[in-house]
């Protein structure tokens, strides 16, 4: 167990369900065109872990975490975060939830070019009419190690530092779950290290609770768990994953071009 000024919280709600899918399915098009990108998907995600989503592309990785953030409507079953119901909801009520609840990081870093770090950290809570807590902020920034760049602008950040950003803008207003996908897709591997180690501290150190869609199995490692989708099933899980164990375990998938 980790000793972190948080580690009692952590410890407390290790085994809490901040989203859960169950039977979750989702259809697009009809008729000849019709792809079944998730098919009956049933899976926890707990609170204050890490969880990497891996498989080969067209899985519906991508799919399964847009339904889960509310991002995207679901053909069946059903999509919670916490105890909310996401199917239930009001589009009004899931742009609500989406603003409180939930920080999402996309590949591409979609930071505001014309406004600094700071100000592109805040701007979701400054929309929504929000004050930032001073204590949790200086401690995200602190954590995404941004302390001497809040007054830089996008171009005057490296690759790796705007993705810490992006992952401090998701993180500052206190969301019960983020979603990042592959949020390293777009960076060397060192930049791209930054920000898996950024995700990891704030899972340890914050409490946070992370699920993160990779094809690197590097990145991987750096997760508490990985879960495998296939042909929008889920196949397998790996808990305490090393990269070796997720390339090895990727390899089946190649050898017959699906999973067993
Ligand atoms: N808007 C859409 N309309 C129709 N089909 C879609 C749409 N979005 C995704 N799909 C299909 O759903 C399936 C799952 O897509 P998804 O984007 O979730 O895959 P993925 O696992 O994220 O793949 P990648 O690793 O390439 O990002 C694919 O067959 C895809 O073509
Ligand atoms: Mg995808």
């Amino acid at each position: 167990m980790t000793t972190t000024p948080f580690g009692a919280q952590t410890a407390a709600r290790a085994t809490a369900v901040a989203a859960r899918a169950t039977d979750l399915t989702k259809v697009y098009g009809q008729g000849e065109t019709q792809v079944v990108a998730l098919d009956a998907v049933s899976l926890d995600f707990h609170q204050a872990e890490f969880t990497a989503i891996m498989g080969p592309s067209g899985s519906g990785k991508s799919t399964l975490m847009h339904c889960m953030a509310g991002l995207d409507s679901v053909s069946g079953g059903s999509a919670r975060i916490g105890d909310t119901e996401l199917t239930a909801l009001s589009d009004k009520k899931l742009t609500q939830l989406r603003r409180d609840k939930i920080g999402f990081i996309f590949q591409a870093f979609n930071l505001l070019p014309t406004l600094n770090a700071l100000e592109n950290i805040t701007l979701p809570m400054d929309i929504a009419g929000r004050k930032p807590d001073k204590k949790w902020l200086d401690m995200v920034v602190d954590t995404v190690g941004l302390s001497g760049r809040l007054k830089h602008r996008p171009n005057q950040l490296s690759g790796g530092q705007q993705q810490r950003v992006a992952v401090a803008r998701a993180l500052a207003g206190r969301p019960e779950i983020m979603f990042a996908d592959e949020p390293t897709g777009n960076l060397d591997s060192r930049s791209g290290a930054e920000v898996l180690g950024f995700l990891r501290n704030s899972v340890r150190e914050l409490g946070q609770t992370v699920v993160m869609v990779t094809h690197d199995p590097v990145a991987a490692g750096y997760a508490d768990r990985v879960v495998f989708l296939a042909d929008g099933r889920l196949v397998d899980e790996l808990r305490e994953p090393t990269a070796d164990a997720v390339l090895d375990r990727m390899k089946r998938f190649d050898a017959r071009g699906r999973t067993s």
